[in-house]
């Protein structure tokens, strides 16, 4: 089946099978790696990706489904002018080691921030809790989040 979606701004129109996955698109297909897949259960939230606007885990969800939507992937995040507020925030804050999951946490960030764009700990904690790290203990995700927020509201 032929599918157009937009991704980070441009559009792509592609063959895949019926039973290929968003994340395999994603990756595969269009060849934009940042997106991770660390499971195979839908517990980890390493493909996370924003799908209009909003977080999805891009393994549970086919390709075709997005066919003629918009998706950002952590690719769409930096500009010309730098890194995402986001991203920046967990660059300051240490909010990763390994890496794995940061894509997916920036991403599910992202949405959230959005949703919610001065948010307490505890609604962060409860945001991310799809998100899944096996290095930082968290502690110093949820603090690059509260940074991130603090960084776009004064942006604004
Ligand atoms: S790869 Fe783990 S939730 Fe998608
Ligand atoms: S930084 Fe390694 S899994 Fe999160």
């Amino acid at each position: 089946m032929q599918i157009t979606t937009i991704v980070n701004g441009r559009s792509y129109t592609k063959d895949v099978e019926p039973r290929t996955l968003l994340v395999q698109y994603i990756r595969d297909v269009l060849g934009l790696t940042g997106t991770n897949v660390g499971c195979d259960t839908s517990s980890c939230g390493a493909c996370t990706v924003l799908l209009n606007g909003e977080s999805v885990k891009s393994c549970t969800v086919l390709a075709v489904q997005v066919n003629g939507q918009e998706l950002t992937t952590i690719e769409g995040m930096a500009t010309d002018s730098g890194l995402h507020p986001i991203q920046k925030a967990f660059q300051e804050n240490h909010g990763l080691q390994c890496g794995y999951c940061t894509p997916g946490m920036v991403m599910a960030a992202a949405s959230f921030l959005n949703e919610n764009p001065n948010p307490t700990e505890r609604e962060v904690r409860e945001a991310l809790e799809g998100n899944l790290c096996r290095c930082t203990g968290y502690h110093n995700i949820i603090k690059s989040v509260l940074a991130a927020a603090n960084a776009m509201e004064g942006a604004m």
